[in-house]
């Protein structure tokens, strides 16, 4: 049985500093503050060979670097707690359980990159990880880790927690970033590309997602070679799954990356309930193709997906079970995509708006030949088209369903009706 590695292990509450610092807790931003220069950090980080866990997977330390870098020396540090995604949950529960893990993450990344000011963006609908880490920091403030003079440094660093939007769109970066400048959460047209050039109110900014900061404490206490114990060559350490849909033992199991998607749905999701086999997994959330049962020893990390034509994603996997009409499983997530495009973008607006609108015809059993053609010419047309990509999902999404299960589609088409009437789509 592959061991998950328990990469946050503490013993009593997580929300206790005191249990924290007993598991080696703010040992790595003492570290940092007296004995490593930024450059120090950086190399590390680079050396460990982390990948970003919000979505994209890009190198951590080079991101870093480009920061600390920058010759524009008021920078920003935010660290992107929005997770809005159906099947994706293991932010919050690492806010939620290791606020202290988080915060101490936060504050080395902040001053590795010299931010002037530092801010947690959290979705507002998450309440009880509000307080949690309202607490934590309460605490660490308390403790002189936080604040004015750290540590007798002379360094001073607040946090903040930003109180967000709590829509998909607003997990994207740039989004997120105007909607702290009190605009609408809407994502930047690129380019400039990237935050670490045109961040918070245009200036560089370092933008991370919450596991890969939980990362950063554990890399610098115990060094880039234990993260790169486990994992792959090319994306090291473990990951965070959120399990989820038809499995027994739902939640979030952290395994090393590149772990078969088998181990993690048999061992850790206990199967699939009552006497049902897999008929499909969303191995990256629904914006990434699906994969079938076939395909189950499929290697968890970032590259092998993406040589399988599907994506990680930030690892929200979704199974599907063979009670389930995949038509109706696809508009779900259709109108998913429809209600969260914030509207920017026509092709999105629109495109979003047509695809849920088509598939809804063909689950009534109202479509027609002529309804398929139009609904894969419009994933066409749209796919890789928007400031983001929502719209891609929403695509990609549909030409997966189509590419796997077009049999249940012309079903719909031909027989006027749903053959798996009465069996709910998951998630
Ligand atoms: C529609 C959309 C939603 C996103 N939502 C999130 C999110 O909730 N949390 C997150 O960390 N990244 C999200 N991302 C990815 C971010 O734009 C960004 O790549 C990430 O926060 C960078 O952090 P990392 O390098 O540590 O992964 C989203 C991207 C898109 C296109």
């Amino acid at each position: 049985m592959t061991q998950p590695r328990v990469l946050h292990p503490i013993e009593g509450s997580a929300t206790d500093l005191a249990a924290y610092e007993r598991a080696g807790g703010y040992e790595a931003w003492r570290r940092c503050l007296q004995d490593m220069s930024r450059d120090d950090v950086v190399a590390e980080i680079k050396k460990a060979g982390l990948r970003g866990r919000g979505g994209a997977g890009f190198p951590t330390g080079i991101k870093w670097e480009k920061v600390l870098n920058h010759r524009v020396k008021d920078r920003y540090f935010v660290c992107n707690a929005g997770e809005h995604e159906p099947g994706t949950f293991k932010d919050r529960y690492l806010v939620n359980h290791r606020p202290h893990q988080l915060l101490e993450g936060c504050l080395i990344a902040a001053h590795t990159v010299n931010a002037k000011a530092a801010f947690i963006y959290l979705n507002h609908e998450y309440e009880e990880e509000h307080r949690h880490l309202e607490q934590a920091m309460a605490q660490a403030k308390a403790k002189g880790l936080i604040g004015k003079n750290i540590m007798g440094s002379g360094l001073d660093l607040e946090i903040e927690i930003f109180s967000g939007q709590g829509s998909y769109v607003a997990g994207e970066e740039t989004a997120m970033l105007e909607s702290m400048q009190g605009r609408p959460a809407m994502p930047r047209q690129k380019p400039p590309f990237y935050p670490t050039d045109f961040g918070l109110y245009g200036k560089p900014t370092l933008v991370n997602n919450v596991e890969t900061l939980c990362n950063i404490p554990q890399i610098i206490r115990r060094g880039a070679g234990w993260f790169t114990e486990v994992g792959t060559e090319k994306c090291p350490g473990t990951m965070l799954f959120s399990l989820s849909g038809a499995v027994n033992t739902p939640g979030v199991y952290e395994l090393p990356l590149g772990s078969p998607l088998r181990v993690l749905i048999e061992q850790y999701g206990g199967g699939v309930p009552n006497g049902r086999k897999v008929k499909a997994v969303f191995p990256g959330g629904p914006a990434f193709s699906m994969v079938t049962a076939d395909q189950l020893d499929l290697a968890m990390d970032f590259d092998s997906l993406k040589k399988a034509g599907t994506g990680l994603g930030s690892a929200g996997v979704i199974v599907v079970d063979d009670a389930t009409c995949m038509v109706a499983q696809t508009l779900k997530f259709s109108n998913f995509f429809k209600g969260e495009s914030c509207g920017q973008c026509p092709p999105c607006r629109m495109g979003t708006i047509n695809l849920a609108t088509l598939m809804e015809k063909i689950e009534r059993g109202e479509g027609t030949q002529k309804d398929m053609d139009s609904l894969l010419q419009l994933c066409g047309f749209v796919k890789g088209t928007g400031y983001c990509t929502l719209v891609t999902g929403a695509a990609v999404l549909v030409q997966s369903s189509v590419k796997l299960f077009k049999q249940e589609f012309d079903e719909h088409i031909a027989r006027k009706v749903c053959p798996f009437k009465g069996t709910p789509a998951h998630v």
